[in-house]
């Protein structure tokens, strides 16, 4: 068991052998955090390192002398002299904010517990992870809070999250309930986040930690292009390779803070949770609430290394289901192809291009329901457009499969428009504040989501599609923020639940259509990737990385949203030049580099190609094919970030590093530049390699490619121009694995 309890000292130890998390109980009965970080050796008492207190004027005590403003503490409360961030609020029927919760008991398991109705990273067999919740009691509302942690036994990681369980005769009201809070002995960190928006999302951010507060957060309903929910604290020397790194991931799909602040003592709180905006869950005797879960990952390795963890966990053991470990199917998708312009031809002239260049699965994008040529109508109307597609959408799916290819299609089940017969149906279901301006978002309102008869509706309609077509994959989109949130049918004090309620049941319709359709592969999607979070990781094993498919700015965005994110969770396709988005013309070889690191796919007309470039495409396709397994289920390294420089160089190697492919990119061409060798990492240095690339082959000791570089020549590449790639090829050569 990965965790022990020192009964004498009351404190607990959570360890494996990379970290070490120490807990002790204080001698008022509050838990306080002793260490986070590198494994230490274990001791059965850590008192003597004192309470850090300083004795000052302006600081409130509790039992006599315990300043709480100044302890590291593991779920603070509100209003007790300690004047930081607070995990939690509770409003008492008198009115009164004030809690106590002191350790009552704990409980040590093997194996992780489910979290009832949200999603978690969890464990296959119990041998994996350990397990330990921690019962705290406020006497006077006779309330418990249950902080749970799980330490896995093979990564540095650990998970939190906290449940409140009412006992008590009186109601209570959970006006804050964060999952969790971490404070650092000292502030000689960055933050780092991934912040952007619309076609520019995660991009990588880094600042000093000063003394006061900064943070992220998301009141938009959904975690939200605007910031990812997650931060990291690093070292300032660490870099993508070496020196200390904390990661914190929320896996959750909605509101969101997280906040990191800093004492004048030099104290630095890291706490996350579900933003208390709007938020206030009454609890009644026998009602519970369920936090949902924090993962928390430490690294010496860097940022690299930090990363590693989060693909490993996340890939294996968050992500679920058939698709899990499957490799992905190269999709072509008919948006940027046809927009909502197009009939059954139309789609079938696209597909069969498609197949003969060698894609497997043809993905129907929006457009294809109701009376949808124009986005300001028919979402809810789940039923397929007669003009559009004469056969349905099942007679347009077996003619693709008939092709030999899958079909996908795509879905926007949040949502509805006015105009539709849903609405019209239904207009009460809209989620919108009686007698108040519905402020409205590409012409369209989100659909309430706490009632669940409003999912039920749904899932009938989409299990109905599904069941009756020949569909393989499932685009699940979601393109507009929640404003001006209420529910139609619950009581006032019931409304402070509605935005978490709401965000359940997108969980809980996603698993029922997960439970009827194993085999379905899910991409969710958001307005591009403004939903690209862990939660929905758990439902659906790929999400679109943004609408911004032009190469030279994926890089950034693939490069950002890899801090946390796994390459096979990247939807990222080849689409037409000039780009969509920002007007660009790149060569069809750096779209597909680009593109490759990731769930590959294209979304243009192929028949608007020239010969030669389809050739290069179904070239491409070989190519991937080929190195599938190595580019969606490798291990994924940054070299050079696009933030830094002019330059981005990543790459993908398989266990034994024996099988490499890296990727160097030029954003801007230069002229008369320096020599240009390409050093990569992780190799085994004594190893030979093969390296290819272009018509270039060399043989290399790891050890030389990583400290030398590969050569290129700079005269022929800056003939290639502006938004240049090299792919290099790395092979161990026989008998040297
Ligand atoms: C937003 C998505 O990100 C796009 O890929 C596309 O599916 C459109 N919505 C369709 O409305």
């Amino acid at each position: 068991m990965a965790i022990i309890y020192h009964e004498e000292s009351k404190s607990f130890h959570l360890y494996n052998r990379f970290i070490s998390y120490i807990i002790e109980v204080m001698p008022n009965g509050m838990l306080k955090n002793v260490y986070y970080g590198k494994r230490i050796h274990d001791r059965s008492d850590y008192s003597y390192q004192g309470n850090d207190g300083f004795l000052m004027h302006g600081v409130c005590s509790v039992d006599g002398g315990l300043a709480l403003q100044h302890q590291k503490q593991e779920y603070p409360a509100p209003g007790i002299g300690d004047y930081r961030e607070s995990a939690f609020l509770i409003r008492q029927e008198n009115g009164s904010h004030i809690s106590r919760f002191l350790y009552s008991y704990h409980t040590i398991y093997e194996g992780k517990k489910p979290l009832e109705n949200l999603p978690a990273t969890y464990v296959e067999k119990k041998s994996e992870a350990t397990g330990i919740d921690i019962i705290l009691y406020d006497s006077l509302t006779d309330t418990d809070l249950v902080l749970t942690y799980t330490i896995y036994e093979d990564l540095p990681v650990i998970t939190r999250s906290a449940r409140f369980e009412q006992k008590g005769e009186q109601t209570i009201v959970l006006e804050k309930a964060l999952s969790a809070c971490v404070d650092f002995p000292d502030k000689e960190y960055e933050m780092v986040h991934l912040s952007g928006a619309w076609g520019r999302e995660r991009h990588i951010k880094i600042r000093k930690l000063e003394e006061g507060t900064q943070s992220i957060d998301s009141i938009r309903g959904v975690s939200g292009a605007e910031h990812n929910p997650f931060i990291a604290l690093k070292r300032p020397h660490t870099t993508e390779f070496t020196g200390e790194v904390y990661g914190f991931s929320f896996v959750y799909s909605g509101n969101f803070l997280a906040k990191v602040e800093v004492t004048p003592h030099e104290i630095t709180r890291v706490i996350l949770g579900i933003h208390p905006y709007n938020f206030a869950w009454p609890l009644k005797k026998g009602d519970s609430f369920q936090t949902p879960e924090v993962v928390m990952v430490y690294s010496e390795e860097g940022l690299n290394g930090m990363s590693r963890v989060f693909h490993e966990l996340y890939a294996t053991r968050l992500a679920r289901g058939t698709w899990r470990d499957k490799e992905r199917p190269i999709l072509i998708n008919n948006w940027e192809a046809t927009y909502f312009n197009f009939n059954e031809e139309k789609i079938l002239s696209i597909a069969q291009k498609a197949k003969s260049v060698g894609i497997e699965l043809f993905v129907l994008d929006d457009g294809w329901y109701g009376e949808r040529n124009i986005d300001d109508r028919s979402l809810g109307d789940w039923y397929p457009n007669p003009e559009k597609l004469p056969h349905g959408v099942s007679g347009l799916s077996e003619k693709i499969e008939a092709m030999g290819l899958k079909f996908g299609i795509w879905i926007e089940p949040e949502m509805v428009n006015k105009n539709s017969d849903l609405y019209r149906a239904h207009p009460d279901w809209l989620i919108s504040t009686p007698e108040r301006y519905e402020s409205m978002c590409r012409t369209q309102h989100i659909l309430d989501y706490s009632r669940k008869e409003v999912v039920d509706y749904i899932f009938g309609l989409l299990d109905k599609l599904i069941s009756e077509s020949k569909i393989s994959y499932v685009k699940w989109d979601m393109n507009r923020y929640m404003s001006e949130a209420y529910s139609r049918t619950a009581k006032a004090n019931m409304q402070g639940t509605v935005m978490h309620r709401h965000i359940l049941g997108v969980y809980n319709l996603y698993e029922r259509l997960i439970q009827k359709h194993p085999d379905i592969l899910f991409e969710s999607c958001a307005s591009g990737g403004a939903r690209f979070d862990p939660g929905m990781l758990y439902y659906a094993p790929q999400t679109w990385c943004s609408d911004d498919t032009d190469a030279a700015e994926r890089l950034k965005i693939q490069y950002g949203t890899s801090l946390v994110y796994p390459v096979r969770s990247m939807g990222a396709h080849v689409s037409a030049v000039p780009n969509h988005q920002v007007n660009r013309m790149t060569s069809i070889d750096m779209r597909a580099s680009v593109a490759f690191f990731g769930a590959f796919g294209y979304e243009l007309d192929l028949n608007t190609l020239s010969e030669e470039e389809l050739n290069r495409v179904k070239e491409q396709i070989e190519f991937y094919k080929k190195n599938r397994r190595l580019f969606q289920f490798g291990t994924f390294t940054r070299i050079l970030s696009p933030f830094e420089g002019n330059t981005t160089c990543w790459m993908v190697s398989n266990e034994d590093a024996t099988q490499v492919i890296a990727a160097y990119y030029q954003v801007l061409n230069v002229a008369n530049g320096p020599w240009l060798k390409v050093k990569l990492a992780g190799l085994k240095p004594d190893t030979l390699y093969q390296v290819s690339y272009e018509d270039k082959q060399y043989v290399m000791y790891g050890s030389e490619i990583m400290q030398i570089g590969i050569p290129v020549d700079r005269k022929e590449f800056t003939k290639k121009g502006d938004f240049t790639s090299i792919l290099f090829i790395l092979q161990a050569k026989k008998g040297e694995a």
